[in-house]
C-alpha cells in the first residue's frame, strides 16, 4: 500500500463534490465545515484555487491510496502571517486505519519543505478525539484551550489549538 498526497486537479473536483454532496458523514460530526463555508462555496473555492492559484490563501490536496482518492487535506496561510493552518478529511469508509495519521505526517513534511514557515497550526473541537489523536501522533503539541469557540447542537464547545514547530 502506498499513500501519497498531491495538489488537487480538475479531475479530482468531481470526486470531492460527490463526497461532499452525497456523503453526509464526510465532514464528520465536529468539523466547523472547512472554515465555516458551505459545500457549494467550498467547491467553488477549489475551482478558484485551480484557476487563479496565486490569489487564494487556501490550497487543496488529495490523499491517494495506491492511486485512488481517499481524503482531502487543506492548507491556509493567513494574510500577513508566516504560519500555515492545516485541515484534513478522510473518507468515512477509510477511517480508523491509520491513513489520517500517515497522510498528516506526509503533509506536514511537504508544507515545511515548500512553504518557508516554521509553524503549522490546527484547531479542533475538544470533543473531536480522532482529530486530536492524529495531531498528537503527527507530533503536534496542544498549546491552548480556546473556551466557548463552537456553538453546536445548542451547546457551546471549547476547542484546542495545536501547533507543530520545525526545529
Ligand atoms: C480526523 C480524521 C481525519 C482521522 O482520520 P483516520 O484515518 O481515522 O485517523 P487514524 O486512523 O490515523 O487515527 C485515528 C485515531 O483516532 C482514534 N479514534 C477513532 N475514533 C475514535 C472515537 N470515536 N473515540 C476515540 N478515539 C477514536 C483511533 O483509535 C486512532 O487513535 P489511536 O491510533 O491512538 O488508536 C477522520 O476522523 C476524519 O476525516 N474526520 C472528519 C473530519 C474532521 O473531523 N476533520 C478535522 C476537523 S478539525
Amino acid at each position: 500500500m502506498v499513500l501519497t498526497i498531491r495538489e488537487l486537479n480538475y479531475e479530482d473536483i468531481e470526486t470531492l463534490g460527490s463526497w461532499l454532496i452525497s456523503d453526509p458523514d464526510f465532514p464528520g460530526d465536529f468539523s466547523p465545515f472547512a472554515w465555516e463555508i458551505s459545500k457549494e462555496s467550498f467547491l467553488s473555492k477549489v475551482q478558484e484555487n485551480l484557476t487563479v492559484p496565486k490569489t487564494v490563501e487556501v490550497k487543496f490536496y488529495t490523499v491517494q491510496r495506491d492511486g485512488s482518492p481517499i481524503g482531502v487535506m487543506l492548507s491556509r496561510k493567513p494574510e500577513n502571517f508566516d504560519y500555515v493552518e492545516v485541515g484534513y478529511y478522510i473518507q468515512p469508509a477509510e477511517r480508523h486505519k491509520g491513513y489520517g495519521t500517515e497522510s498528516l505526517r506526509q503533509f506536514t513534511d511537504f508544507l515545511f519543505k515548500t512553504c518557508g514557515v516554521l509553524r503549522l497550526e490546527a484547531g479542533t473541537s475538544s470533543l473531536n478525539v480522532p482529530s486530536q489523536r492524529i495531531l498528537e501522533k503527527a507530533g503536534f503539541t496542544r498549546e491552548a484551550i480556546r473556551r466557548k469557540t463552537l456553538f453546536r447542537n445548542g451547546k457551546w464547545e471549547d476547542s484546542y489549538l495545536y501547533a507543530l514547530i520545525r526545529e
